[in-house]
Order: structure tokens, then C-alpha cells, then sequence
């Protein structure tokens, strides 16, 4: 096995990896704000969660938890794709992302342990805050800068050849360069991209990314319903820019902002006739985002709900650790 350290890209970070450690050994995911290492949680993803760690000097960092490795051969497969990943989005398309590293340790029972390392952004500048922060007008203009961003990644893919890459475009997951709150944004609207965990990367048409790691989390009695109706899909809708469109404006449904729906449609499809029209992109429908967000919807609560049993069953009833951090209730 790999020696647990300090890895980082080219852009490391300051990480204390004694720091992780002791978070790691006296985390409670239950309570994990009340574990000895103060920790407080930034963000909670569908599945991870982003944490702020430690004291003062560890302020200006965002950490995100990964517990679903079981071999150490599995971490270093993942770490190479993150790596290529976060280069091509970097060099070759051009996104900006926050300086990052990760740290890796072994956690009980020799299993690793990844924490993925990023500057911390200001919490208004996150894009699902921003936009209730935001008039109108201006976050049609971000959603449109959004689409630009994403348009560099399927040039490239176009362009490529030998790698394709897929990315997960939704609203929380941009930061906004700049902005610190208010209701206008400047002429110039630039964006940073953060949610790099998980590296969607195809060589020559074969997937990088390991799909079991995204059943790791999952209720083991849900396991095969899932690899056998969703895996698939999870698979492919983050290569399709159709549907990674659909998920973008559908998120304002998610943030109750549903009148948004029809201008941000149309500012899509418009999008996608003009600046990107060489990509020949399907148009979107106020009724495809309707439906689409409500399966999404319907399939993450049911899917919470079950890990909930699951660690019921895990810790309750079968007395055994469960690594995972849930979020509580979500507002959809
Ligand atoms: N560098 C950061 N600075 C500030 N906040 C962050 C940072 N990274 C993440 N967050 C917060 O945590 C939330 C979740 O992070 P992120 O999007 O990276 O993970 P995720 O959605 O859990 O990903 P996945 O679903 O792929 O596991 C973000 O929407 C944001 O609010
Ligand atoms: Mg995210």
C-alpha cells in the first residue's frame, strides 16, 4: 500500500495532514460539527460532503470527505483520473478552477481515506446563492456565461479525439470571480468551476471513473436496483450538453425559483442557435425541464431516504460503523 501523505496537483495547497488525522479519528459522522476537531460544513453534495477543518490558519480551506475507497489500489486509479481531469479542464479547456491538493490516510481498519483540498470561495459567490441574491437580468447573464464555460468543454470534446470529458454544470457548482453580494454583476462575468470529484474522463472511448465507487454510499439493499436502472444513466448524462443544459435550468426548480424556468429556456435554446450552433445542440422544453426535475427530485429523496435506513440498519441493528455524513432535510 501507497504511503498515506500529502499529494497535491500542480497548485498545492497548505494541507495538515496531522490535522485530517485527528479529524478522521474523532469524527462522529453523525454530529460531525460537534467532533473534537471543529469542523463546519460548507456544503452538503448528493454524495459528500465539504467541510471547513480545524482552526484559523486552516480558514482559507474547503475539504471534501471521501470514504468510499476499500483498496488502496482503488485511490491511486482514482487520483490519477482526478489529476488528468482537473489538467485538461485546466490547460487544454481552459476552465478555471481553485487552487487544489488532497491528502489520503488510512482510516480504521486500513481503509484510505481521501480528502480533496480546495481554496475556500466566498460562500455568496457560490452560484445557488448568488441567484437568490441576483436580479433577473443578470442571472439570465450568468446562466449564459455558464453555457460559454460549458461550451469550451464539448469544443474540446469535438476536437479532441483520443479524450472526451463530461462535467456536472449545475448551478452549485460555480463560484463567481469578484463577487461578494448585490444585485448587479460587472460587464465581465467570470466564473470558477469546483466540483472536479468526480472526474467523468473517457480515453478513447473508455470510461476512467470507476462507477462502482458511486454505489459505495448506497444502501446495500439498493445496490443492484441501482446498477442495474441508473448507473447507465449517471454514466452518460454528464457527457450529453443537452442534458447537462436540462439539469442547469432545472436546478431553479430546486431553488424555488421556478418563474425563472421560461427566460432561462429560452436563453438556452438561443444559445445554443447562435454561439454554439456549430455544436448542433437539441433545444431544450419547458416540459422536458419540468419532468426531468421531477424525477430527479422524486429519485434523491427516495434515494436519501434509504441511506437513512441504512444506517439505521448499519449501526442499530447490526452495531456496525457507518462511515458516511448525511445531510439532513433538503428543500426541493
Ligand atoms: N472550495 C469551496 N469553497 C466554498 N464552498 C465550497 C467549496 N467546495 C464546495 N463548497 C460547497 O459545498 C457544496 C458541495 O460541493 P461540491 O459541489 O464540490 O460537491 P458535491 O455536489 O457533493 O459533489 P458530488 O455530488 O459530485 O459529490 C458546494 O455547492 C458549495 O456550497
Ligand atoms: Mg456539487
Amino acid at each position: 500500500m501507497a504511503a498515506p501523505g500529502v499529494h497535491g496537483g500542480s497548485m498545492a495547497l497548505e494541507i495538515d495532514l496531522e490535522l485530517l488525522k485527528e479529524f478522521e479519528k474523532y469524527l462522529d459522522p453523525r454530529r460531525p460539527e460537534q467532533s473534537r476537531i471543529p469542523a463546519r460544513v460548507l456544503g452538503y453534495g448528493e454524495i459528500s460532503t465539504v467541510f471547513e477543518i480545524g482552526d484559523e490558519r486552516q480558514r482559507d480551506l474547503a475539504y471534501k470527505r471521501m470514504p468510499i475507497f476499500e483498496k488502496a489500489e482503488e485511490l491511486e486509479h482514482y487520483e490519477a483520473t482526478f489529476n488528468e481531469y482537473c489538467r485538461v479542464l485546466i490547460e487544454e479547456i481552459g476552465l478555471e478552477l481553485p487552487q487544489y491538493g488532497y491528502a489520503s490516510l488510512s482510516a480504521d481498519e486500513g481503509r484510505p481515506v481521501m480528502f480533496l483540498a480546495q481554496r475556500k470561495l466566498p460562500p455568496e459567490s457560490i452560484g445557488n446563492k448568488a441567484i437568490h441574491l441576483l436580479d433577473r437580468d443578470d442571472t439570465v447573464r450568468l446562466i449564459r456565461q455558464v453555457l460559454r464555460e460549458l461550451k469550451k468543454l464539448w469544443s474540446f470534446n469535438v476536437r479532441s479525439g483520443r479524450l472526451e470529458l463530461g462535467i456536472d454544470g449545475q448551478i452549485s457548482n460555480w463560484s463567481i470571480k469578484d463577487y461578494t453580494g448585490g444585485s448587479c454583476l460587472g460587464s465581465e462575468i467570470e466564473l470558477i468551476y469546483f466540483d472536479t470529484s468526480t472526474p467523468f474522463l473517457r480515453i478513447d472511448g473508455a470510461e476512467q471513473l470507476d462507477p462502482e465507487l458511486f454505489l459505495r454510499s448506497a444502501p446495500s439493499f439498493l445496490v443492484w436496483v441501482l446498477r442495474l436502472l441508473f448507473l447507465e444513466d449517471v454514466m452518460t448524462r454528464y457527457y450529453d450538453f443537452h442534458l447537462v443544459a436540462t439539469d442547469l435550468v432545472a436546478n431553479f426548480y430546486k431553488e424555488q425559483l421556478p418563474d425563472y424556468i421560461p427566460a432561462l429556456v429560452a436563453e438556452a435554446n438561443d444559445f445554443f442557435a447562435t454561439e454554439a450552433a456549430e455544436l448542433g445542440i437539441e433545444p431544450l422544453s419547458e416540459k422536458e425541464v419540468r419532468s426531468y426535475y421531477r424525477e430527479d427530485a422524486v429519485i434523491w429523496s427516495l434515494y436519501l431516504n434509504a441511506r437513512r435506513i441504512d444506517r439505521f440498519l448499519r449501526t442499530r441493528l447490526l452495531r456496525r460503523e457507518y462511515p458516511y455524513i448525511l445531510p439532513g432535510k433538503i428543500k426541493r
